[in-house]
């Protein structure tokens, strides 16, 4: 029983570790992508391209290997960037970019980083 129940927490733990380790699902991308083009693809444009002018503020190029380079490969900076509107520093970013934090969740920007990892220049 003991050896039963032993066996079963390190195939769990096994699963866990490994799920952590995954790169992002198929779903999850695809889940990115909708977000996406619903929330950004406005102001980013579909390719991910940026350079769409609002004033004298230029909206993001979102896509590898620039973005990645510009958050140092930080996931979490890049979701502060997101959820927060603040650079890698931690500077506010311009307006008309704003703070996504209480209209999309951390799953669905996690999905929106996923999506954005797959567009490249
Ligand atoms: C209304 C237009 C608009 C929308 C909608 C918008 N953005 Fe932006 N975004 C911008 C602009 C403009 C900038 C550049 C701001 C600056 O230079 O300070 C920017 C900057 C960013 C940056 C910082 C990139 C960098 O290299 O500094 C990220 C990341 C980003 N946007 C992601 C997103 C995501 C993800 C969405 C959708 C959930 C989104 N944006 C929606 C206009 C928009």
């Amino acid at each position: 029983m003991i050896r039963q129940l032993s066996y079963a927490i390190i195939l769990t733990l096994g699963l866990a570790a490994s799920a952590l380790a995954q790169s992002p699902s198929a779903d999850q991308v695809a889940n990115g992508k909708t977000l996406f083009d619903d929330n950004c693809s406005a102001c980013h444009l579909a390719t991910g391209a940026g350079h769409v002018k609002f004033g004298t503020v230029v909206s993001a190029d979102l896509r590898a290997p620039r973005l990645e380079n510009t958050f140092h490969n930080d996931d979490t900076l890049l979701m502060r960037a997101i959820m927060q509107a603040e650079d890698q520093n931690g500077k506010p970013l311009s307006a008309p970019m704003s703070a996504w934090s209480g209209r999309l969740t951390t799953d669905q920007v996690e999905d929106i980083i996923a999506y954005l990892k797959t567009l490249t220049s």
